[in-house]
């Protein structure tokens, strides 16, 4: 007998964590904005992995050198029964982690947690063969099920890892809550991974999020090709643009979608109509990039001791590992 590679977390038929209501509220404001966990889907999750691989989107590569890097020196520091990964994707980046751990630990538990059920099981399927002595198990769901499930299944010592700077999806409210929830998946001795993207000039950060081959375009808008199947919609992505820019103010990345003529959709199952307006906006992402003090500061303030920090030599990526 196979065990199940996944458990799902959200019992609504083909749901994420609610019946789109973040959706209706969102596109019923001025200005309009939609939660970026709209774009994974599984076309859109292919995209991701896309992204990851252009030559002006530096994080991934540069987060997956500092951990080649490091990897057997965090995985002697923590030496954790069991690691916990949010927003995994493909696992790539974690198999690092998953070959230091195998050098050392005895017997390991992987829970990869994603909202993206078809990349979750591929990428199962192949850890449990390459791993065979870890246990390996998938969460499909959103972070805060995942995170109010994981309070209630504490097995021994825990490293909980969050990579690739999706933090940065958070504004600072959303952050604070979200690591008081991780903090509360934790115990005394238990260990938080942390990978952000740091600050740095303009044009580089502009370029990553505005690649010439125009996969991050792709990626933004099929946000509207998941809404139309999702919720029977009827965006026309033809009417609409992408746009990355760099905002100084609050050091963060906006990804919009320009609507370019004014119009009107609906989405069936929201029952919901909304009006566009030519050249008015959707706020589909923030992309926050951090300073690494600062955020070891905050993450003090949650009861997380840092216990190392790792960059690449431009200081471009930075790996927080913090301990309760
Ligand atoms: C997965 C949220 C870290 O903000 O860089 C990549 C998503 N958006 N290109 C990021 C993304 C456009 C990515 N995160």
């Amino acid at each position: 007998m196979i065990a199940q590679p996944l458990t799902i977390l959200d019992h609504h038929y083909q749901e994420l964590n609610n019946g789109g209501e973040d959706v209706i509220q969102g596109l019923s404001q001025n200005p309009k904005i939609l939660s970026p966990k709209y774009f994974y889907d599984d076309p859109g999750s292919q995209l991701f992995e896309k992204i990851c691989e252009l030559p002006e989107y530096y994080p991934t590569r540069t987060e997956a050198w500092i951990l080649q890097q490091y990897a057997d020196e965090i995985a002697e520091i923590t030496n954790c029964c069991e690691l916990i990964e949010l927003g995994s994707g493909s696992s790539t980046k974690t198999q690092v982690l998953l070959d230091a751990y195998q050098k050392i630990a005895t017997s390991c538990r992987y829970l990869p947690i994603d909202v993206s059920g078809g990349i979750l099981k591929t990428s199962v399927l192949q850890l449990q063969k390459k791993y065979p002595d870890f246990s390996i198990h998938g969460l499909l769901g959103t972070y805060e099920q995942a995170l109010v499930h994981l309070q209630s299944n504490y097995l021994q010592s825990r490293m909980l890892f969050f990579l690739g700077s999706s933090l940065g999806n958070f504004n600072p409210e959303e952050c604070d809550s979200f690591l008081n929830q991780v903090s509360r998946t934790l115990q005394t001795g238990d260990f938080f991974l942390l990978g952000i993207d740091l600050q740095k000039p303009q044009d580089i950060l502009e370029a990553a999020y505005n690649d010439s081959q125009e996969v991050t375009a792709a990626f933004n808008l099929n946000m509207l090709s998941h809404l139309n199947w999702r919720f029977q919609g009827n965006f026309d992505l033809n009417l609409f643009r992408h746009q990355a820019i760099y905002n100084h103010v609050d050091n963060q990345i906006e990804m919009y979608l320009h609507c370019m003529m004014s119009h009107c959709v609906s989405l069936e199952v929201l029952g919901l109509k909304v009006d566009f307006e030519a050249e008015e906006s959707i706020l589909t992402e923030i992309s926050r990039k951090f300073d690494l003090a600062t955020m070891q500061k905050q993450l003090q303030t949650k009861g997380l001791k840092t216990v190392k920090t790792w960059t690449d030599k431009k200081g471009w990526f930075g790996l927080i590992l913090s301990q309760v």
